[in-house]
């Protein structure tokens, strides 16, 4: 029988449950008896982890591809010991108490070792034993602290994307974002588990809900162009989102996506439509205000609750008439308007944006419900970038559990000679697919 291969990781990055004894904080406080945490468990908290070659970190390759693929234009060093650190006493004090910080905590450790402790989904210690060669990412909003070992000593590199920001904010400090979008995000319905996954792990990379790698560029179109014209209502369903789902309600398309669709619509003339996955309605209501006041729309959804959650909203922007809601997973009434022949060839325009598993099923049963040169929606097909990068790149496992999938939808539509295809790069990726024949 073969042996399983060792992640190298764990050469240089071990984590374990923390005792709770008062003694010296540098030693390694193993619960009795001992539980340790894999690096898969740390990633779904968003702690994520390399093993690097800390003797040659100026030239290794694989350093430079996680910088530019994460963003992290920033470098410097920080070494930690009695003899190098101005202040020592009261900045390790500092170091050690509970804190978060609103941005991302970068640390490679290229010579000595020390403590980073987390805090899990349950608010129990998780100590996590860097040494040389090991690089680790803290997501923002995570409380977590830091120690030095009984070794006295580290170098660490530290990574920022941009102008670094250090502040800590020492606990409780549960009113900031990056804080609440944590704890929402460990303990949401069940329901949404899927989109959950989807969600987190756009909550671990920068710009929620854009592909644009710059939050800046994000900002200024949004708020140049989008929020400015948003109708009210829509900005009232957001709000309301965010107030029950927190980071959950990013699910929603981004506004930008939403101005692009409600545009479309109104180009194509689109008088019935089909939306698979609703959600709380942010693209349902942007294309009941496009479509005319004799549109349809067929929205599909099993989650009733979230619909309601954005009913009021809908039903103030007067175009409660236009939808028909049907509380339901999509196959099953995809197959039903097939069997009864009704909704043959019948819709202007399709948006999915529901499980990516099903994507494809989607597609050929979608493909005869749309007429012949209308056509089809389908969200998040660049998944946060993951697409074009390699299978072995760090990603968040929310991410890399789908990226295939995303994929593999991607191939088959570009080969579809039945579709006319545009894929844009427009919130999470959006393909247009209009049918031929
Ligand atoms: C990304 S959200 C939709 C966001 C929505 N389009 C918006 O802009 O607000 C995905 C939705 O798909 C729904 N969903 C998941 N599996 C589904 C299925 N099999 N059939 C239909 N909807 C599904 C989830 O309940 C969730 O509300």
């Amino acid at each position: 029988m073969g042996s399983i291969a060792k992640d190298p990781r764990e050469d240089v990055i071990q984590a374990w449950y923390m005792d709770d004894s008062d003694a010296d904080q540098r030693l390694p406080h193993h619960r009795e008896p001992k539980e340790f945490v894999s690096l898969d468990k740390l990633a779904e908290l968003g702690v994520l982890s390399w093993r690097l070659d800390a003797d040659n970190y100026e030239t290794d390759e694989e350093l430079k591809k996680i910088r530019a693929a994460r963003g992290y234009s920033y470098m410097d060093f920080c070494e930690v010991c009695p003899e190098k650190l101005p202040n020592y006493e009261e900045k390790i004090k500092n170091f050690f108490e509970e804190h978060l910080h609103t941005d991302e905590e970068i640390r490679y450790c290229v010579a000595g070792s020390g403590y980073f402790d987390v805090r899990d989904a349950n608010d129990g210690w998780i100590r996590v034993w860097v040494k040389k060669g090991g690089m680790i990412v803290l997501p923002a909003g995570i409380y977590h602290r830091f120690t030095l070992d009984s070794s006295n000593y580290i170098k660490a590199m530290r990574l920022f994307v941009g102008d670094p920001i250090w502040t800590p904010y020492n606990r409780p400090h549960d009113h900031l974002p990056a804080r609440f979008s944590r704890q929402d995000l460990l303990t949401t319905s069940p329901l949404l588990r899927n989109c959950k996954e989807f969600t987190k792990s756009m909550a671990d990379k920068r710009g929620h809900g854009s592909i644009l790698k710059s939050e800046a560029l994000k900002k200024y179109i949004l708020e140049t162009s989008v929020y400015p014209r948003e109708h009210e209502q829509l900005k009232e369903l957001t709000q309301a989102s965010f107030d029950k789902y927190k980071i959950v309600s990013l699910m929603g398309v981004p506004q930008d996506e939403a101005q692009f669709l409600s545009m479309f619509l109104k180009i194509m003339n689109a008088k019935k439509t089909m939306e698979i996955g609703v959600f709380t309605g942010y693209s349902l209501l942007a294309t009941a205000l496009a479509l005319p006041e004799d549109g349809k729309i067929v929205a599909i959804d099993p989650d009733r609750d979230a619909y309601e959650v954005g009913l009021p909203y809908i039903k103030k922007a007067g175009v409660e008439h236009k939808i028909q809601f049907i509380q339901s997973e999509a196959l099953p009434v995809l197959e039903e308007l097939l069997t009864n022949g009704k909704g043959e060839g019948t819709f202007d325009f399709i948006f999915i944006d529901a499980d990516k598993e099903n994507y494809l099923k989607y597609h050929e049963m979608v493909l005869k419900l749309v007429k012949v040169g209308g056509v089809i929606g389908y969200d998040n097909t660049l998944w946060f970038g993951t697409v074009a990068i390699s299978e072995d790149d760090p990603m968040p496992q929310g991410l890399k559990a789908l990226r295939g999938i995303v994929r593999n939808i991607n191939s088959f539509l570009a080969n579809d000679p039945r579709i006319e295809l545009a894929h844009l790069s427009i919130g999470d990726g959006l393909t247009l697919g209009r049918r031929l024949y």
